[in-house]
């Protein structure tokens, strides 16, 4: 199944240099595992991270979990060699390479080109390598759009609200929680709606990012429900504990998968020969039509995506 269509519901950020935290991940049950070259990776480590991220790649016992690598980006000095390292290095073992503080299209294709070039030396499939492009600040959000598109690799639109709150000066230090102050609504909405906008808009994964508060779980449910809520795919987990909580947030309850399988049964059947070819029909209270088939399609693929 191409990793677009695979659940994101938990999105591990493990730090490419500690051995500890990398072989941790493998154990556990979050959707997918990316290696941080970037945030996570001081300076003068992010040499042996690299060698680090390649061997713990090709050593394998990643499960079914969506391998990813997260670079440096495109102002620094690291870029060019975390994706030639790590895709000559792993390629084979890798599904995408996370690109953060996207700001334009041309940045995406620069990703691109790179890793075609890679692939093509080394008789690698070329594209088979996904992109993650994260927005994180303003410049990259009026580019969301043409960003989601540069590539075909790309696969999801990731919001990263630490650098986004920095880069506009949001007067707040807790990440993902309203700023104090403002209290006439959700100040992230804006943000979030247009990365889910050009996510839906080119068929990508909308992501939402970091919840550092990582002992609070209760607030991590309650920050990502209202991502999950707008539709968002999954979002970033930085602790063990925040994996559980995500994997439930993102995937639809139990009884809306049951109801979303029921009208969809029921729709075939009333549209059909047999059903009297109708384009509408009641379950119990409710008018079921087109409309309604479309909306439980989106829950039912939701959970099965899950594996309900
Ligand atoms: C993640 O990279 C963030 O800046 O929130
Ligand atoms: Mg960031």
């Amino acid at each position: 199944m191409s990793t677009t269509l695979r659940a994101r519901r938990s999105c591990l950020a493990v730090p490419g240099s500690s051995q500890k935290f990398i072989d941790k991940a493998r154990g556990l049950n979050s959707d997918q595992v990316f290696l941080d070259l970037e945030d996570a990776c001081a300076p003068l480590a992010k040499p042996d991270a690299r060698k680090t991220i390649v061997a713990a790649l090709n050593e394998g016992g990643w499960g079914d979990k969506i391998r990813v690598v997260r670079v440096n980006d495109w102002t620094t000095e690291w870029t060019y060699r975390d994706v030639t390292e790590v895709v000559e290095g792993a390629g084979a073992n890798l599904d995408a390479i996370m690109l953060p503080k996207v700001q334009t299209p041309e940045q995406v294709v620069a990703l691109d080109l790179l890793m075609t070039q890679i692939e093509k030396s080394l008789g690698y499939e070329v594209g088979k390598i996904g992109i993650e492009a994260q927005i994180e600040n303003a410049l990259g959000l009026t580019n969301v759009n043409a960003i989601a598109t540069a590539s075909p690799r790309v696969e999801t639109i990731i919001f990263g609200p630490a650098d986004f709150m920095a880069s506009i000066n949001m007067k707040s230090l807790v990440v993902g929680e309203q700023p104090p102050g403002y209290d006439v609504g959700d100040a992230y909405h804006h943000i979030l709606m247009s990365i889910l906008m050009a996510a839906r808009a080119h068929d990508k994964q909308a992501i939402d990012g970091p919840y550092l508060q990582i002992r609070d779980v209760e607030a991590f449910q309650k920050v990502a429900g209202r991502s999950a809520a707008l539709g968002f795919d999954g979002k970033w987990v930085l602790h063990p504990g925040q994996i559980d909580a995500a994997n439930e947030t993102f995937s639809p309850a139990q009884a809306d998968f049951d109801h979303a399988e029921n009208i969809l049964d029921a729709y075939e059947y009333f549209t059909s020969e047999a059903g009297g070819k109708k384009g509408s029909a009641m379950i119990g209270d409710e008018m079921i039509d087109e409309a309604s088939r479309k909306m439980a399609l989106v829950i039912s693929g939701k959970g099965r995506a899950a594996g309900m």
